[in-house]
């Protein structure tokens, strides 16, 4: 159920590496806290209220686009939501994080994890993304599903929240078996997550492995990359741009290209030309602003901003954003501006 009304848009341009007029713009967590809008929905719900209440959801979704001229919505859910499905339980907490009750810490737990369709599970995510789709179907603005890569799924799976140094998950690694059927579940949610998405009307996909950085290249390369590859050649079937972006990959975007993404996000800690350098031509980046850039004065921000666009130098498919989320407390007015600026600056021919 793909419409493709806004096939000519500037980020689905991007994505494909046409030539575009203005660089593309979205921002990583673009609907959160940092919005009044977000926070008066919040004071009311939460946030896996609002993940599970297609309105609501879609609600929020919108807000971001609603206040500034972004040429990307991303549904709004989290990553973590489809392991509920899988049997873990999920809670948010206000101090912690997201926290998981019953982590997976043994075969038996491996074993125990269900694998069902997202149909099943994820009804509600892909119920907000056609409502979203209605919604967005006149302006021209696409929409982005996502998943958590496999890796940073299993991480959260083991670890049961965020982690210092992921030596649980990392011990999981060495028990081959073990880890070969839990990332064999974890890749086959994902993929099946990730199609579904673009059934239901999600027009470009981005797997976030948020901490697939804390291995080395060469664990990567031999035990999650298999798999990570093997969910984007599934997803391909869905015929929509994928993104992957990954957080301190710098040391390894040579193996990150092999994973075959149309378009690789990058972090703020590699120049974007150096970044591009080593991907090759064949993809499109993504990025890559420091998120904590937007609490600078704009005159300081725009410089930084001026940078990225010049890395870029007008080569085909750069989607500007930040190399990572959007941070809570950031200015509004900053993130305005700077929407306004990557739009308001000609991209070279090269
Ligand atoms: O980009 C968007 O606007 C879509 C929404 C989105 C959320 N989470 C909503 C959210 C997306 C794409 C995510 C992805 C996500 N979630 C990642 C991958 C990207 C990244 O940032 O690394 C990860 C690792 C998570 C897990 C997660 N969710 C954490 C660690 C936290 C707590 C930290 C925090 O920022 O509060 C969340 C909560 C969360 N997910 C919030 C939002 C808006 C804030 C919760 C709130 O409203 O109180």
């Amino acid at each position: 159920m793909n419409m493709t009304n806004d096939n000519g848009s500037r980020f689905l341009r991007a994505c494909r590496r046409e030539r575009v007029d203005r660089t593309p713009i979205w921002l990583m967590r673009q609907a959160g806290r940092y919005m009044a809008e977000y926070r008066k929905v919040r004071e009311r719900h939460s946030i896996l209220e609002i993940i599970k209440t297609p309105e609501l959801a879609c609600e929020v979704t919108l807000q971001p686009l609603d206040a500034f001229e972004l040429d990307a919505g991303i549904i709004f859910s989290d990553i973590l939501p489809p392991l509920e499905g899988m049997g873990l339980d999920l809670e948010f907490t206000s101090g912690e994080g997201p926290v998981i009750r019953n982590p997976v810490r043994s075969t038996r737990d491996v074993e125990a994890l269900r694998v069902l369709p997202a149909n099943e599970t994820m009804g509600f995510t892909l119920d907000a993304i056609r409502l979203v789709r209605r919604e967005l179907e006149g302006r021209g603005v696409p929409l982005i599903g996502f998943s958590g890569a496999p890796f940073t799924l299993a991480c959260y799976a083991i670890e049961g929240g965020g982690s210092r140094n992921y030596l649980r998950t990392k011990q999981t690694m060495s028990a081959t078996e073990a880890w070969r059927d839990l990332m064999d579940k974890m890749s086959t949610v994902v993929a099946d997550y990730l199609v579904s998405q673009a059934d239901a009307g999600a027009q470009v996909l981005q797997l976030f492995d948020t901490w697939a950085g804390e291995l080395s290249p060469r664990d990567y390369k031999n035990k999650v990359m298999p798999y990570t590859k093997s969910v984007i050649e599934k997803v391909r079937q869905a015929g929509v741009p994928i993104i992957y972006f990954g957080k301190n990959m710098n040391g390894m975007l040579e193996v990150v290209r092999e994973l075959g993404s149309d378009v690789v996000g990058i972090d703020w800690r590699i120049d974007l030309d150096e970044a591009w350098r080593r991907l090759g031509d064949g993809v499109a980046i993504q990025g890559n602003l420091d998120p904590a850039a937007l609490f600078d004065p704009w005159d300081e921000l725009k410089k930084k901003a001026k940078v990225i666009l010049e890395q870029a130098s007008g080569r085909c498919g750069h989607i500007f954003n930040l190399g990572h989320g959007i941070l809570p407390k950031t200015p509004v007015d900053n993130v305005r501006r700077l929407v306004d600026y990557v739009h308001g600056t000609e991209v070279q021919k090269t």
